[in-house]
């Protein structure tokens, strides 16, 4: 058995999250300038079966027989030896590394995912297609957060910026001329899990109210797929702008993530807004050739622990 490495890229939701979960479009793109990896060596001498994983990140050098059922890094060997019914597998050593934040909003954990199914399943000399891996990536994503759309483990396991509707398959998307990003990190770690369950207490406390913000999301994200097919940066920017308005309404938001969005705007960002989970995580900002430097110095000024610059092409 020779080694295997995959990996897969970091991204972001542009439009649309949390109405997403409740069947409204959204908007999400890849972000390779960070990535998830996992390697695997195959574990010469080791007893035949012999799984380890290895994530000094999170903190796991573990046998996979002894870590719990819930655990996402195990779920996802488990799903790929299951999904190629290999009961025992030649002894490997799984090694699992990311440069993507952790909980922060730009899919570390549907990456980590991908990583492990397409570098075990390659390991195992019958690599998953992409249809399959997304699919099994979805079901760890409920370990992650109990109600997820898909989006992450979508847009990630096709590195496509894509439209998405929840239990649709996905649709690429066209986009008219190229746009430049920048990703603020606020250095708050806030697990998706809490803000899709916030959202949903609060969906539940008051549906009538919920149902319309989702729903003015959903138009925000559709008028955003044809200003992005017609490269029309300007309008992106306003619907940015709107969009953020309503992920406050939802409460998803928060001081700090408000400062940033500011920030950016008053530097000559053509709009900003939260990515993601909220109430901490990132902050996309949409800038030019001109305002690019200006904008990440105004996001650091203002406590960004870090930037990130993508291209949406
Ligand atoms: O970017 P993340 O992983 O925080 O994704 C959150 C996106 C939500 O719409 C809030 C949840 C989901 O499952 O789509």
């Amino acid at each position: 058995m020779a080694a295997s490495v995959a990996s897969a890229p970091g991204k972001i939701i542009l439009f649309g999250e949390h109405a997403v979960v409740y069947g409204q479009p959204a908007i999400a793109v890849p972000v390779t300038a960070v990535s998830a990896k996992a390697r695997i060596q195959p574990d010469i001498g080791a007893p035949g079966g012999r799984v380890w994983l290895r994530a000094e990140q999170v903190g796991v050098d573990a046998a996979l027989d002894e870590l719990p059922a819930g655990d996402p890094l195990a779920a996802a060997v488990r799903a790929a030896l299951d999904a190629l019914g290999v009961g025992q597998p030649p002894a490997f050593r799984l090694g699992v590394s990311s440069t993507i934040p952790l909980a922060g909003g730009m899919g570390s954990g549907a990456a980590v995912s991908v990583a492990i199914l397409r570098a075990v399943s390659g390991f195992l000399g019958h690599p998953l297609g992409d249809e399959q891996v997304n699919a099994l990536a979805f079901e760890i994503e409920k370990l992650h957060h109990g109600t997820p759309s898909g989006i992450d483990n979508t847009v990630i396991t096709y590195a496509q910026s894509i439209f998405f509707v929840k239990g649709q398959p996905m649709e690429r998307l066209s986009v008219g001329a190229p746009l430049q990003l920048l990703i603020a990190d606020s250095g708050a770690a806030a697990p998706t899990a809490e803000t899709v369950a916030a959202v949903r207490r609060g969906w539940e406390a008051e549906p009538q109210r919920y149902e319309g913000l989702f729903a003015q999301i959903g138009g925000i994200v559709r008028a955003a797929r044809a200003a992005l097919a017609e490269g029309d940066a300007a309008e992106l920017g306003a619907l940015m702008d709107a969009n953020q308005v309503l992920l406050q309404e939802l409460d998803v938001s928060s001081a700090q993530l408000e400062a940033l969005a500011a920030a950016a705007r008053s530097a000559g960002a053509l709009g900003a807004k939260l990515s993601g989970g909220g109430r901490g995580g990132n902050v996309i900002a949409l800038v030019s050739a001109d305002t690019s430097a200006g904008v990440e110095e105004a996001f650091r000024e203002a406590g960004a622990a870090a930037v990130i610059q993508t291209r949406v092409a």
